[in-house]
This record gives C-alpha cells, sequence and structure tokens, in this order.
C-alpha cells in the first residue's frame, strides 16, 4: 500500500474546521491592519533561497528540498515564504506601484527535518511582510497584529520574545569579533558545525541544538549590550512602543533566528504545552534583502506562524470553532425524496447546511445515517408528512421532536441554527 511520505500528513475532513477558522481569523485581522493576499509558487531557483536565508543555516545546509529538473536546473520547494515574496516584489517592481507595501500569504513549506509532535516536512505558514518603511513604529505594529491575532484565536498562552540583531554595517561585524574572542579558547570543545561557524558565521553558533556548544555560550556576550547607537535607538523606540500599547513580551538575549537575513529586530512566539517544538511564530526585519536581490534599497520587516503548531496549541486549550449544524432531511418514498430533493435546495438558499438521503431506507436507518453524518437536526418526512404538510423536526442532540408546517420549515431552522 502507498502512504503518505514520512513528516507529510493529511489534514482529515474532522481537522479542517479548525484550520479554516485559524485562516478566516488570520485573513481578517490581516486585512484589518491594510495587508493584501499575494500568492507566489511553491518553487523557485535554488539560488533564491542559498542567497537569502544563508548558506551556513541548517535551512540551506541540511533542510531543503533540492532536485534538479529535466533540463538539470536546481530547483527548490520553498522552505519558508520570505524570499518567494522578495524575489517577487523585486521582479515585479512593486516598489515602484506605492509607498509601502503590506503583503501576507499563506501555503506549505518544506524542510527535511525530522518529524515529530509540531515538526513535519511539509507544514504550513501564513506570513506577512511590510516593504519600504523603516519606522520602528512599524515594527511595534507587527508584533501588535501577531499579538492580536493569537488573542483573537484564543490562545491565552503564548510568549512574544523580542531581540535585535543589530546590523551588518556597524553593531554585528563588532559582535562577531567580540563572541569569537570569547569563544576562542575553547573553540575545539565546539562541535564541528560550530568550529565552522565560529569563522563564518559565528552568531549561527548561538541557534546550535547542541548541548556542549549551548553550555559554552551560557556566559557569552550578549548582542544587545553591543548594539551601534542607531540599532540601539531603534530598539528602544520599539520597546517603548510596546509598552505604550500594552503588549507583553520578554527579551530573549539569544534570540538569533535560523536564517541570515535578518537585521535589528527579531522576535519569536511561543506557546506552552507544545514540547519542544514551541516556536508557534517568528519574524524580523530585513532592510537588506531588497537590494540584495536588485532591488532599490528597501528596509522590510516580517513574520510567519506555523499554522501545524497553532492548531496543536489550540487544540491543545480546547479551542474548537462554532460550526453551523448540518441539517439531514430523511424522506421516506420516492415522492418524499422528490420533495426533499426541492426543499434541500431551497433550505441551502438561505444559507443552512443540508444533506439528504438518497435511497430507499427505513426511518430508523436514515436517523442513524443522520447521527453517523454528524447531523444536529432532522427533517422527517414520509407520506402521511406530505398529505398533511406537517414535518417531523427532530433535534438529534437532544432527542427531541416537534411538528412544523412545511412552509414554516426554514424560518423555524434559521432560527435555530443561523443564531
Ligand atoms: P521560521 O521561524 O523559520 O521563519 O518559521 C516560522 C514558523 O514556521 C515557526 O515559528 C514554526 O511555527 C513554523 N515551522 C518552521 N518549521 C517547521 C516545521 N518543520 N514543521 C512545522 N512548523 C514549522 C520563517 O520562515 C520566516 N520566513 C518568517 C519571516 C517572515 N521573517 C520575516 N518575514
Amino acid at each position: 500500500m502507498i502512504k503518505a511520505i514520512r513528516g507529510v500528513k493529511d489534514i482529515l475532513p474532522s481537522e479542517v474546521g479548525i484550520w479554516q477558522y485559524l485562516e478566516a481569523t488570520s485573513q481578517k485581522i490581516l486585512r484589518n491592519y491594510g495587508f493584501s493576499e499575494f500568492r507566489v509558487p511553491i518553487f523557485e531557483d535554488t539560488a533564491l533561497f542559498v542567497r537569502s536565508i544563508g548558506e551556513e543555516t541548517d535551512i540551506v545546509s541540511k533542510e531543503m528540498y533540492t532536485f534538479p529538473d529535466r533540463k538539470g536546473k536546481s530547483l527548490t520547494l520553498r522552505p519558508e515564504g520570505t524570499a518567494s515574496v522578495v524575489r517577487a516584489f523585486v521582479e515585479h517592481k512593486l516598489y515602484a506601484q506605492s509607498p509601502y507595501q503590506k503583503l501576507y500569504y499563506q501555503g506549505p513549506m518544506f524542510r527535511y527535518e525530522r518529524p515529530q509532535a509540531g515538526r513535519s516536512r511539509q507544514f504550513h505558514q501564513i506570513g506577512a511582510e511590510v516593504f519600504g518603511l523603516a519606522e520602528p513604529s512599524v515594527d511595534a505594529e507587527m508584533l501588535t497584529l501577531v499579538h492580536d491575532l493569537f488573542l483573537k484565536l484564543g490562545l491565552s498562552d503564548t510568549t512574544l520574545f523580542l531581540n535585535s540583531v543589530g546590523c551588518p554595517e556597524n553593531c554585528r561585524p563588532q559582535y562577531k569579533k567580540v563572541l569569537q574572542e570569547f569563544l576562542r579558547k575553547d573553540l575545539g570543545d565546539l562541535c564541528p558545525d560550530c568550529q565552522q561557524r565560529y569563522e563564518k558565521n559565528p552568531l549561527r553558533i548561538m541557534d546550535c541544538k547542541n548541548e556542549g556548544c549551548q553550555a559554552k555560550l551560557s556566559q557569552a556576550p550578549f548582542i544587545l549590550e553591543h548594539l551601534c547607537p542607531a540599532c540601539q535607538q531603534h530598539h528602544q523606540e520599539v520597546e517603548r512602543l510596546l509598552k505604550l500599547a500594552g503588549i507583553p513580551y520578554r527579551i530573549n538575549y539569544r534570540l538569533v533566528r535560523g536564517l541570515d537575513y535578518y537585521t535589528r529586530t527579531a522576535f519569536e512566539v511561543t506557546s506552552t504545552g507544545l514540547g519542544a517544538q514551541n516556536a508557534i511564530a517568528g519574524g524580523g526585519r530585513y532592510d537588506h534583502l531588497v537590494e540584495d536581490f536588485g532591488g532599490p534599497s528597501t528596509p522590510a520587516i516580517g513574520f510567519a506562524l506555523g499554522m501545524e503548531r497553532v492548531v496543536l496549541a489550540l487544540q491543545g486549550q480546547g479551542i474548537a470553532p462554532k460550526t453551523v449544524p448540518l441539517i439531514y432531511i430523511a424522506a421516506l418514498g420516492q415522492a418524499a425524496r422528490e420533495e426533499a430533493f426541492l426543499m434541500a435546495r431551497a433550505l441551502r438558499q438561505k444559507s443552512l447546511r443540508v444533506i439528504m438521503n438518497y435511497q430507499d431506507r427505513s426511518l430508523k436507518s436514515l436517523l442513524k445515517q443522520a447521527d453517523q453524518m454528524g447531523a444536529g437536526f432532522s427533517l422527517i418526512m414520509g407520506e402521511n408528512e406530505l398529505a398533511s404538510r406537517r414535518l417531523l423536526l427532530r433535534d438529534m442532540v437532544h432527542s427531541m421532536q416537534e411538528e412544523v408546517q412545511m412552509e414554516d420549515v426554514a424560518e423555524v431552522l434559521v432560527a435555530k441554527v443561523l443564531v
């Protein structure tokens, strides 16, 4: 039997409701904040991700689904969305269309990671990017959006962690030296990957999962203490505005994020109760990426949430979307089924969710079907009911029945169901 690929999951009909709830809630908040949807391809030129995410990162060095196409061109299934949005932003010269842009996207991403709870190889993100604004108030607004989104979803156990990773012009090169100096005597004790990172990209050592490397870092200097005056001012303003808006956050001095394009603000949101894979969203500023891809100098900031993890968090907290109950028309005999065929359509036109039986069955078996299909109400009609034009309306949850005049069925159901 052919099965789904390891780390790649089906989202079953019984699970889809909570996904739709997450999608609809996110879209509403994103639109309220002035974002428009953007749809980018699922695979791209491999160089796009190597150059934007960074060669030394785990994503690029270990986790990409990269393959040659039939002509030998190297393609990669997108491991994240920002690189594609930046590519498209430059390719279509979106910067020339309006003073700034707010774009969001949603869809599957692919990373060859070891699958476990909350970590899969095909996973889904909802992400948002703002182009053309360098002001710290934009960072604060993005963090407010993220906070409002989780609040609206009903998640009550999230923590927003904030840091600054400085700028590549001034503070980051300085800090790299400070970090290298700090680690120099222990270089031999770092894992082989980190020994390589030490020269090229020592900040990545912060992100290493190896316990030995983490132990060495426990006394390491923080980048937040080595920011240049401009980055420091930016960071302080972000903090001030977060406090002004009453957005709770914590500084995580070691937060560097797993992608190399970040400048200044970097953040992550975690949810308790998810175990090791507790980051439900992450993002930050990336003021040089558009320019690196041939666009004009364009500051930018964004975030993405991991849908699987948010769904797990919602389920863990017993949050379920409200659904409109399903109505099952149980029609006994040919004439009743014909009436049901017409009635189902009329009720659907009133925005009710209606199904019916298409085969001859006993009433008992029809009511069993209704139960199995999750109906909240059944409408029962046989020869007698047709003749008297009075149907039986059965509340499936409370096992209660009442008679309803055929002409009043729609009105009665709308009142019961669409509240
Ligand atoms: P990221 O932190 O790599 O950032 O991913 C964002 C979120 O995607 C994570 O917080 C996590 O919830 C989810 N995620 C990542 N990998 C997996 C996985 N293997 N299985 C399940 N969920 C996963 C980015 O991707 C950046 N593009 C975010 C961004 C947008 N920064 C600026 N703009």
